[in-house]
């Protein structure tokens, strides 16, 4: 008996992806630091790093979820065909959509818990208290900033429904409750809702960004900061997803899927799938 055989490609990239994630924010937020200012930052680790590690992972792999889905269709209106098979490559990525999914889920509610648990914080305390202090001796008597004020509550706001809706799609993903749905539900929750979440995930991390795109200090070791790598990815498949839906290429899907071949025409009668 194999352990967790369909769970080995997705674990394999979320622990590569993770590694990778988490040194380059070490390089950035704790060794650039120490280094360049001798500060002392190593108390990020735990939460702060990780959670940076956490969304961008979660980003990333759901991403990967839905990236199969929009190169089949490239595919097929390349080939005019669904009656040739797939690369094996893509085949097998196909069949690992689920565990994408259900993986980048667990990472972005994990992302949610480390977020909620910044207030908490120690360290959180001290820091209002000396950033309080430091306003005293400014004789500043507000610090409200309107545009950080709205950009904060638009992208929590966005990060909650992505995840709300994340969570709907891996309550369908469980087999007895798939099983109970009609294949046009399972469609539209699997896909439809999914790319949404992929939307609201990223437009999460964009609003996150907001105007630090412009901003040169971001780049550190002339590293750029995480978001903006995160970002390209699900901004790239969602494009293509909105591409392929424009009505000369999702009619020609459509007629593809239903079993029409360029060249030969309708060989069967219509039978309606998404991938
Ligand atoms: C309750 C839901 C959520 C809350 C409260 C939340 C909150 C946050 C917070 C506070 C940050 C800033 C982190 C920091 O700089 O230390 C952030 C960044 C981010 N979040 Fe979320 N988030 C939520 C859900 C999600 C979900 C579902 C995703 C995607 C799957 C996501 C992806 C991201 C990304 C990519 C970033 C940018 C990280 C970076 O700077 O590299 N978030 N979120």
């Amino acid at each position: 008996m194999e352990l967790f055989p369909k769970w080995r490609l997705p674990a394999k990239v979320a622990v590569a992806l993770t590694l990778f994630f988490f040194i380059y924010t070490f390089l950035r937020e704790v060794l650039h630091p120490f280094v360049v200012q001798k500060k002392n930052e190593f108390y990020r680790i735990p939460i702060l790093v990780v959670n940076k590690v956490l969304p961008d992972v979660a980003i990333t792999l759901l991403t990967l979820a839905y990236l199969p889905g929009v190169l089949a269709s490239i595919v097929q209106l390349h080939r005019g065909t669904k009656y040739r098979r797939f690369p094996e490559w893509l085949n097998t990525w196909m069949l690992r959509r689920k565990q994408f999914g259900l993986l980048g889920f667990f990472m972005g509610a994990m992302h949610a818990i480390y977020s909620l648990s910044y207030p908490m914080r120690r360290s959180y305390r001290y820091k209002l208290l000396n950033w309080a202090y430091e306003q005293v001796q400014q004789q500043k008597e507000n610090s409200w900033i309107e545009h950080d004020v709205w950009r904060m509550e638009i992208y929590v706001s966005l990060g909650i429904l992505a995840l709300a809706i994340l969570a709907i799609l891996a309550v369908a993903s469980i087999p007895a409750v798939g099983n109970s749905l009609s294949w046009r539900e399972f469609i539209f929750i699997q896909s439809k809702l999914g790319h949404v979440a992929l939307f609201l995930s990223t437009a999460h991390a964009l609003v996150f960004a907001w105007n630090k795109w412009v901003d040169v200090k971001q780049f550190i070791w002339y590293l750029p900061p995480t978001f903006m790598l995160v970002v390209l990815l699900p901004s790239v498949v969602l494009l293509c997803k909105v591409i392929l839906m424009l009505p000369c290429f999702s009619k020609k899907i459509q007629k593809i899927r239903c079993g029409w071949e360029s060249g030969k025409g309708m060989a069967n009668r219509c039978v309606l799938t998404d991938l």
